[in-house]
């Protein structure tokens, strides 16, 4: 947990790897027990462990923290994109509220986004799999790339498990900015645009694939 990051609140949370909304290869995901429209990530450090230990040498001595994509999301939310007081910004990537401790480590609180039944907002690679390229996904497709190109947030390739589709119509970047490294290619309009233009030539092909 960062001093320069904020603390959503003083409590220690107990959560529970069965009650998780959600699992990549390196965090579990929750709902926040006491704040429905939040979500708390957390760090799964035995498994990390073991990926470092799995590939043995140095790795073996490597700090988890240093795998942590808390720790490198926590970072990347302080690029100067994302200081702008326009709304327009927080329409596809959730608000990052602050660190709260828990049980089994320490969580990052973000805006936590569901479908119109209430529930978990399906990640776009399951929409794929699930209903095809339909015209209303289309849009969302192209309101992403418009975003992703007038925004210029410094992110990895957004790829269809780290997005979601939620119940207000939008594609947002729930985990985009973890492994985030800010390189020198920002600071040049023209280097920036390029890199953008890949991250959307990115996700068409990781639609295009996902959908044969
Ligand atoms: N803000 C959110 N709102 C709704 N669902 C979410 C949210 N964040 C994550 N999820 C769900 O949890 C899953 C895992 O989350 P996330 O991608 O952040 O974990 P991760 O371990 O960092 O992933 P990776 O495997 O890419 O490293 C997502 O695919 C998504 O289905
Ligand atoms: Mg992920």
């Amino acid at each position: 947990m960062s001093m320069t990051e904020p603390l959503f609140d003083s409590k220690t949370l107990d959560l529970h790897v069965d009650n998780a909304i959600g699992m990549g290869n390196r965090r579990w995901v929750f709902q926040h027990p006491d704040n429905p429209k939040l979500c708390i990530k957390v760090a799964r450090q035995a498994h990390i462990r073991d990926q470092l230990n799995a590939k043995g040498g140095l790795y073996r001595h490597m700090p988890t923290t240093w795998r942590d994509d808390n720790v490198l999301e926590a970072r990347a939310y302080r690029q100067k994109a994302l200081t702008t007081t326009d709304p327009y910004v927080w329409q596809h990537l959730p608000h990052m509220h602050g660190w709260q401790a828990t049980n089994l480590g320490p969580g990052l609180v973000f805006d936590y986004y569901t479908d119109a039944q209430g529930q978990p907002a399906a990640n776009l690679e399951t929409v794929l799999q699930t209903q095809g390229a339909t015209p209303a996904l289309e849009v969302a497709v192209e309101n992403l790339h418009a975003y992703i190109l007038k925004t210029e947030i410094w992110m990895r390739h957004p790829g269809p498990p780290n997005i979601v589709w939620a119940a207000d119509g939008h594609l947002k970047l729930i985990d985009c900015l973890g492994t985030y490294t800010m390189g020198w290619q920002h600071r040049f309009a023209g280097l920036r645009q390029k890199r953008l233009k890949r991250h959307c030539a990115y996700l068409d092909t990781a639609i295009a694939r996902a959908l044969t």
